[in-house]
């Protein structure tokens, strides 16, 4: 009745088998957030002086922007690590004063780490190259370097710039622009902010649906004038002016969301648990996982905790999790786009539900780590689940009982997560196929599976 973390002295590529739990009890240590953490490495690389980012994320992703932010002429400091989370101290020369990398800069398997990066290197007069692993090299780049090069830096890649390894010839001033993105992307818009600090006029960003707004709170506090509204067709717009600024703070990181997601389904469809979950970040571009799953008929209790930083910080809240019985669910395009790192755990709840889900528009899961849609629909198939892909669409009955099975998680650390919570519900023994890319945004996940057991 335990998961078997990797063996001592195996690789983090060796199967993980998953046995279903009696009891899920306790409140699972959570990693902090990824995407914020990404943002205070990369802020505190723009302002002179000293940051201090206390409890980020210590995963795989967030440690490439760190070698980033260290290759662009800033010192980082590893401070205390307690679960899967890091202290860092940053002194940085500053955006006006950074250095042009020696070396290409590798952003392993991080998307986020790759955009934002070149939104930064947009406007610096030097050349650096992006790189990433096998997964980030097949990433779509065309979506930052239309807008970025509309805005004068320079770029050479393969098929036509438009994957990595990317070269940016970046520039000291860049020309403002207004941006339509085409699909909703806290990344694009992100990139673009970020050129639009060292423009000279405003930048303006629309979006169909607003997407996560850490960039714009995080720059807020930081002293940067980021403006947000609703434009007559609509669109969510996001402005700044530049060229301006960034001011050195101190920050407190919250809980991941998107990792607390994991608990959250896992007991939801557990019939006997109970998980509490501390300090969650429940910023309204990032709470649709809650929302939904409480839609479904989860059973998530919310109790408010202040929020660090004023009225731009995070909104933060404790939250339990109890056992329920989920029903379907339609989600829209619109829902997509505020989960979009949520749909494969929320499919997982959709198979344990009661009738036929649609998720409808989930087609920018193919652009992820990996092709998110078919490694859904290929492991919860394998674990008995009736679950079908019609174009964008996937569609769900829900309801069977899951079978303990082999999964495949194509090194996608939401794929291999997901698949490591279906075998404490599923029968007989589940078996996640290189769980280790877990440890890309949630270090301590494999430890945590265990815990939770009663
Ligand atoms: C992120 C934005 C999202 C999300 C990713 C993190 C961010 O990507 O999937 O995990 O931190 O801005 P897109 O902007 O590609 O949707």
């Amino acid at each position: 009745m335990t998961a078997s973390p990797p063996a001592p002295g195996a690789t983090a590529d060796d199967d993980l088998v998953v046995r279903p739990a009696a009891r899920l009890r306790g409140a699972p240590a959570l990693p902090g957030d990824k995407s914020i953490s990404h943002r205070s490495l990369l802020f505190a690389l723009l302002a002179e002086g000293e940051s201090r980012i206390v409890a980020a994320g210590d995963g795989e992703d967030v440690r490439s922007t760190a070698r980033v932010v260290a290759a662009m002429g800033a010192s980082v400091e590893r401070g205390a690590e307690h679960d899967g989370r890091v202290d860092y101290v940053i002194r940085s020369p500053g955006g006006r004063a950074l250095r042009e990398p020696e070396d290409i800069l590798d952003c392993g398997n991080s998307g986020t780490t790759a955009r934002l990066t070149a939104g930064v290197l947009a406007g610096r007069p030097m050349f650096a190259v992006l790189d990433g692993d096998a997964s980030l090299r097949r990433r779509p780049m065309d979506r930052i370097v239309e807008p970025l090069g509309r805005m004068g830096a320079g770029f050479a890649g393969r098929r036509g710039a438009t994957l990595l390894p990317l070269a940016v010839t970046g520039h000291e001033v860049l020309a403002p622009i207004t941006y339509d993105t085409p699909v909703p992307s806290a990344q694009v818009k992100s990139a673009i902010l970020l050129a639009g600090l060292a423009a000279d006029g405003e930048t303006w960003v629309t979006e169909a649906v607003a997407t996560r707004d850490h960039t714009e709170r995080m720059l807020r506090a930081r002293g940067v004038a980021v403006d947000e509204g609703v434009a007559p067709d609509g669109r969510h717009t996001v402005r700044v002016a530049g060229p301006s600024a960034v001011v050195a703070i101190d920050e407190t990181v919250p809980a991941d969301t998107s990792a607390a997601a994991f608990w959250l389904v896992a007991a939801s469809i557990h019939p006997d648990a109970e998980l509490h979950l501390a300090e969650v970040s429940t910023n309204p571009t990032r709470r649709a996982i809650i929302d939904i799953l409480r839609r479904m008929g989860a059973d998530i209790t919310e109790h408010d905790r202040p929020a660090p930083g004023g009225a731009d910080g995070e909104p933060l809240a404790d939250l339990v999790v109890r056992s329920s019985r989920l029903r379907a669910i339609d989600l829209s395009p619109t829902d997509v786009a505020a989960a979009i790192d949520e749909i494969p755990v929320l499919a997982l709840a959709a198979a344990a539900a009661t009738g036929t889900t649609h998720i409808r528009g989930a087609g920018e899961l193919r652009h992820k780590e990996s092709d998110r849609l078919a490694g859904i629909v290929s492991g919860l198939a394998a674990l008995g689940a009736d679950v079908r892909i019609e174009g964008d669409d996937i569609e769900i009955h829900g309801g069977r009982p899951l079978t303990g099975s082999v999964t495949e998680t194509y090194d996608d650390h939401r794929l291999a997560m997901t698949f490591a919570v279906a075998g404490l519900v599923a029968e007989g023994e589940t078996i996640v196929r290189r769980p280790g890319s877990a440890a890309v945004s949630y270090p301590g996940f494999l430890r945590e599976l265990e815990g939770v057991r009663a």
